[in-house]
């Protein structure tokens, strides 16, 4: 008998389509899975995503609802993308969703093994967040540290000042870069008290120089997490320039607490002298507890820890500082309305004080507000299931990753009128805040992961951009005005600006 070709055809694709079905009913168990939009063999939804995947996954809403099933490569994926299901995950689901996924080049030097936001939800988690949260990042803590922070912010204005007095007239500077400094040298002083931002320390810029490789590496897609079976031929080579970067961090960073350790056993009469910074808290610590403790931190732990801060407190602020001016200068008005209420209560020839802040309101809405419309971090930290999981009528399987996505919450129009405006005023007199209570506002995150550093952040993002608004006017460069300043993003290991704001300020006398 001779073969027919047509009919082997429709066969064949029969077959695969009756293969492709069975195992998505097998993977299933035959419950109901997430609706997901169609992908592709071996990519799956990877080319939904384009370059700004927060956008566009949050573009699938409309489609397929608030809950969307993804494959990244190989990796299950959902995403929740409205504060409908936000509120039911962190009501309900929290403790099914509490641990990470981890990526490749977090793995560089075991980095997340001792790492607070990558650790699994257990005893080393616990006894870490809770020396941030009762002992590091608390109010007493953080208000015996004003005198750092504000020195390090006068040293950015005066950064500022300098830099506008050299560029070409109509030519702007590029004031992120400037407020990443500022963040930085901040933590290294609170954490270290070192002053990382002086031109003169040769390891303070080398330091600087390999973490900004830290976050660059870190916040770039690689294929060994799409595919992690690829993951040693390390395609992209992400994880070699990582693990570079991770030796020359870990080896400055490692002399310091060492250095630190030598000076506290020579100090022990006097200590009381000195203040506590966060490395004295960490071997306070390390030093009360027994070796055969299993709680400990290592050495090594608290070095890994330290970096954990760099990378956590230092790009997240400068970014919402940099979208938090671009909105201002798009409104002219809003501008001129948060520099009135600053001069009214600091007065035109003092320096704005973290303790003013509780009486400028609009300042704190202003945060709110850029806070709600670019969340830093848009898909917070990536999660997964630690169980087969019915949620919201929906089966997630066991180890599917799970992206919150703060940044299509903060406009859902079911709970924000207006919800792509920028209006700060829908935060005065308003009980929303962004401290894990109100699920609609989630740039920090909720439930048991949520950030510890809000305190701290909280402070630092007033602090700036309140000194920024009162000691300069700001202008955009002469060839762009408010309708044609470029406000699209980015994604990396934060959520940026994709051309960096240029803004020339002009010093308040
Ligand atoms: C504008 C500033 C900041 C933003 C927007 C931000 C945002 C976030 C987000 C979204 C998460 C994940 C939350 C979740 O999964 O639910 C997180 C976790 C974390 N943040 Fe922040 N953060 C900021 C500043 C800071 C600062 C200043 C520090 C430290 C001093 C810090 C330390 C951490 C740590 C350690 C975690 C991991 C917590 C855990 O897994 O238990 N963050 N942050």
């Amino acid at each position: 008998m001779e073969f027919n070709w047509t009919h082997g055809l429709v066969a064949l694709i029969t077959l695969c389509f009756l293969i492709l079905f069975h195992r998505k009913k097998a993977a299933a168990g035959g419950k109901k899975q997430p609706p997901a939009p169609p992908g592709w063999p071996v990519f799956g939804n990877l080319f939904n995503l384009g370059t700004m995947p927060h956008r566009t996954v949050a573009g699938l809403a409309a489609e397929y609802g608030p809950i969307v099933r993804l494959k990244l490569g190989s990796v299950n994926t959902v995403a929740i993308l409205n504060v409908k299901a936000a509120t039911e995950l962190f009501k309900n689901h929290d403790l099914t969703f509490v641990d990470r996924t981890i990526t490749e080049t977090s793995k560089s030097h075991d980095y997340d093994k001792s790492s607070l936001a990558l650790a699994p939800y257990g005893m080393y988690w616990r006894v870490l967040r809770k020396i941030c949260t009762v002992e590091m990042l608390v109010a007493k803590r953080i208000n015996e540290s004003t005198s750092v922070r504000r020195k390090c912010v006068d040293n950015m204005l005066s950064w500022v000042e300098k830099e506008a007095s050299v560029v070409k007239v109509g030519s702007g500077i590029h004031i992120a870069k400037f407020v990443f400094l500022a963040s930085f040298n901040m933590l290294g002083n609170l954490m270290l008290s070192r002053d990382l931002a002086n031109p003169d320390s040769k390891l303070g810029s080398e330091f600087f120089t390999a973490m900004l490789g830290l976050m660059e590496w870190g916040g770039h897609p690689n294929i060994s997490d799409l595919y992690p079976w690829l993951k040693r031929f390390d395609l992209l080579g992400l994880r070699k320039k990582m693990d570079t970067d991770m030796e020359k961090a870990l080896e400055i960073a490692t002399g310091w607490v060492e250095e630190r350790v030598e000076e506290r056993r020579r100090e022990v009469a006097h200590l009381g002298e000195r203040r506590k910074d966060f490395l004295d808290v960490l071997l306070d610590h390390h030093e009360g507890t027994r070796k055969d403790e299993p709680e400990r931190m290592s050495h090594r732990d608290i070095t890994i820890f330290i970096l954990e801060i760099f990378l956590a407190g230092s790009e997240t602020t400068s970014s919402t500082i940099e979208w938090a001016l671009s909105e201002l200068l798009r409104c002219p008005e809003k501008m001129a309305r948060a520099k009135d209420e600053i001069a009214l209560v600091i007065g035109p020839d003092q320096k704005l004080e973290e303790s003013s802040v509780e009486n400028l309101p609009y300042l704190q809405a202003i945060v709110k507000e850029t806070l709600r419309l670019h969340a830093p971090i848009p898909f917070l930290v990536p999660r997964k299931a630690g169980q087969d999981t019915n949620f919201m009528g929906y089966h997630i399987p066991k180890g599917t990753q799970l992206f919150v996505n703060a940044w299509a919450i903060g406009r859902d129009p079911e709970c924000w009128e207006n919800p792509n405006s920028f209006e700060p005023e829908r935060f005065l007199g308003s009980k929303v805040d962004y401290k894990g209570q109100h699920f609609e506002l989630i740039p920090f995150g909720a439930g048991r992961r949520m950030c510890v550093g809000v305190p701290l952040a909280q402070r630092v993002l007033h602090l700036v951009l309140g000194s920024l608004l009162h000691e300069f006017d700001w202008e955009l460069e002469s060839h762009v005005n408010a309708e044609t300043l470029d406000m699209k993003d980015k994604l990396g290991i934060v959520v940026r600006k994709l051309e960096p704001l240029k803004v020339i300020p002009q010093k308040v006398n």
